[in-house]
């Protein structure tokens, strides 16, 4: 990548200094950062030592084959133990550990204790089923506190899960319990959505009936909707029955750190799945630490929740591993954010004084659509730090979340990571960094990336090019499940010696990292590279403006053209208003971005494609600027979407 061009796209220039108040009582501090940056191997042994080990490691980081690391490798600890039983050692057994809100408005609240016996019964009962240390077993659930509950018993008894997220298909499901070859599936009749049961347990069965799938023994169905479900005789159990049988204590045994703890399977632009695998000590070391740093979190008191789905890595890290680890209080949510009115999300905030509140990009420009007059009918004052996870987010967004749910006060962090990073790795600190809107800023204490050229050369501050980690880290991925080939060739091979992340970023004068989206994302405009990011960044800015997809479409006189996909704020319009608006905002990027960043086109359309984890699916949409025909649209959370963004094309029927 060329860096001229990204030098002076950047236009944003606010700064939000952390509230004294935070800088006062932070978990890190300034200093921090300093005493990392000296010995980043003792700093990271030291938050080793914020886990219980049966055995305490004595080694750091063995690197003696790169890329395949070891952390903490003589050492021994019980994952399960540390999120759950050491709490109630401790005396914290009365703690809550998950406030669950069910979509249909039922809530309950686990204490530590109960999480414990819950946890040990669930452990007892996969023993049974003959899962052993090293078996998978595959997790596909909704949203409820026995997801967490089968993936602590999974921890517990040393056999890694693959979660699989609720909504993917059976043909998704079974690639995913062939490729880790599980031995058992836990899943639920159903879970609520939109205001319905919406059932799970049929597509387990129509998984099972796929070639690869025959060493699954056992289904364990969770009884959530009671609705009616085939039943396999002999293979199929219910979970409540299955737990009722065994004690609800339940003797840890401590793993290697390098035991594998789970596969989770990211979809990539192209292949097939790539089941990453996270280990034991050294992902449960970072988990901990960035969420603690990176929310501050006070878990005497900080009532913390993350939006996200438990099958992403997010919802590992930040649902399960992190929080649990560090005995936090957290909400978990079922449903929609819609259901049953635009407000919920809020009027959950609110019901639990939710302190920490960590989301994505894409759900807060959908809130910002449904108006600020939303979120102002609730008491959202217990709010103290906002987190943003998954994509850029655009410099507007992160105004009206910090200005319309954190009342203009509270710190918003924007954390840079990946499935296979495991935990956060770049992201302002609440209590020391003065927040620029839009980027993520930082490499954390411990943590060493930079921004590369071609050559893999570091750039200099004002200059863009491709995010590397240059340093091992305790949490990262240690290998693709079964093909370590593909690991070298995916990560390594790019720049020799330095983790490949596949984002495009730059340092701005001040050698702060922005994220300007995956490299397949920048666009080649006349000799320019321009980040869609910026280009979307600078239409949200825009009043009328409520999302934006930007694209580059092959084009004879300038290699790429910038194409616009844009959802307009206030809903329906005229043609002839639309004719005139189009032109503004071509006027708006120029005088935003410069002139070579003018979209050539820009096409109102009612949705965007998105992945069920939020992304613009960019890809269809350059199909649809190149008229071509639409490629994969399996992964989509819509599929009618494409047709409605097809009928706007002028001359389409
Ligand atoms: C990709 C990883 C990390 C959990 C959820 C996504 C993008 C993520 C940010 C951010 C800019 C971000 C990157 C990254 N991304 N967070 N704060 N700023 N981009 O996990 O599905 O593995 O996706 O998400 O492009 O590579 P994932």
């Amino acid at each position: 990548m060329t860096n001229e061009s990204l030098a002076n796209l950047m236009t944003e220039t606010r700064r939000f200094a952390p509230p004294a108040e935070v800088t006062a009582d932070a978990n890190v501090t300034a200093a921090a950062y300093e005493a990392a940056t000296a010995d980043r191997l003792a700093f990271w042994a030291t938050q080793a030592r914020r886990l219980t080990w049966a055995e305490e490691p004595r080694q750091t980081l063995d690197w003696s084959n790169p890329p395949f690391a070891k952390w903490f490798a003589d050492g021994r600890l019980n994952i399960a133990y540390n999120c759950v039983d050491r709490h109630v050692e401790n005396g914290l057994g009365d703690r809550v550990a998950i406030h669950f809100e069910g979509e249909p408005g039922d809530s309950r609240s686990l204490t530590y204790a109960e999480l414990q016996r819950e946890v040990s019964r669930a452990a007892h009962a996969l023993t049974a089923l003959g899962v052993e240390a090293g078996d998978r077993v595959a997790i596909y659930m909704p949203m409820l506190p026995e997801t967490v509950i089968a993936m602590l018993a999974c921890a517990r008894i040393g056999a890694p899960h693959s979660v699989v997220f609720g909504a993917f298909s059976p043909d998704a499901l079974a690639t995913r319990i062939q490729d880790a070859d599980a031995r058992v599936v836990i899943t639920s009749d159903g879970g609520y959505r939109r205001g319905a049961p919406s059932p799970l347990k049929p597509a387990v069965d129509e998984a099972l009936t796929r070639p690869g799938t025959q060493n699954v023994r056992s289904v364990l169905v969770v009884r959530r909707t009671g609705q009616d479900i085939p039943w396999t005789e002999g293979r199929d159990l219910w979970w409540h029955e299955t737990l009722e049988q065994h004690p609800d204590r339940h003797q840890p045994r401590a793993f290697e750190a390098e035991h594998p703890l789970f596969i989770l399977y990211t979809s990539g632009t192209t292949g097939k799945p790539k089941g990453i695998l996270h280990t034991s000590g050294g992902y449960l070391t970072q988990v901990a630490f960035t969420h603690h740093a990176v929310f501050d979190l006070k878990p005497e008191t900080d009532v913390y929740w993350c939006t996200a789905d438990v099958g992403w890595v997010t919802g590992h890290s930040y649902i399960v591993y992190g929080p649990l680890a560090n005995g936090a209080t957290q909400v978990l949510y079922e449903g929609t954010p819609n259901t049953p009115h635009n407000g919920r999300w809020w009027e959950i905030v609110e019901k639990y004084g939710v302190t920490l509140l960590y989301t994505a990009p894409t759900a807060i420009r959908t809130c910002m659509k449904w108006g600020d007059d939303v979120p102002a009918r609730f008491d959202l004052s217990s709010l103290r730090v906002l987190g943003s996870v998954g994509e850029p987010i655009n410099p507007e967004a992160w105004i009206w979340y910090r200005k319309h749910i954190g009342g203009d006060r509270t710190p918003v962090v924007d954390t840079w990571w990946q499935t296979e990073t495991g935990a956060v790795m770049i992201s302002p600190l609440p209590g020391v960094t003065a927040a620029k809107p839009g980027a993520a800023q930082v490499p954390l204490p411990g943590i060493s990336a930079t921004v590369v050229d071609d050559d893999g050369a570091e750039v200099p501050d004002g200059s863009g090019g491709y995010l590397t980690v240059t340093e091992p880290w305790p949490s990262m991925l240690r290998t693709i499940w079964g093909d370590d080939q593909r690991y070298l060739d995916t990560y390594w091979s790019r720049f020799p010696g330095k983790y490949f992340a596949g984002d495009g970023a730059k340092k701005d004068a001040d050698g702060d990292i922005w994220l300007l989206g995956r490299v397949d994302d920048v666009m080649l405009v006349s000799g320019h590279n321009i980040s869609t990011t910026e280009v979307e960044s600078a239409l949200v800015s825009h009043p009328r403006i409520a999302e934006a997809a930007v694209v580059g479409a092959t084009d004879p006189q300038t290699t790429q053209a910038i194409c616009a996909f844009v959802i307009l704020r206030g809903g329906a319009h005229q043609a002839d208003e639309e004719a005139g608006l189009v032109e503004e905002l071509r006027a708006h990027v120029a005088k935003e971005l410069g002139p070579i960043a003018k979209p050539k086109r820009i096409l109102p359309v009612d949705e965007l494609p998105k992945t069920r984890s939020g992304k613009i699916m960019r890809r269809l949409l350059r199909d649809v600027a190149e008229n071509r025909e639409l490629g994969d649209v399996t992964t989509l959370t819509d599929s009618s979407v494409m047709e409605l963004i097809q009928a706007k094309l002028p001359g389409a029927a």
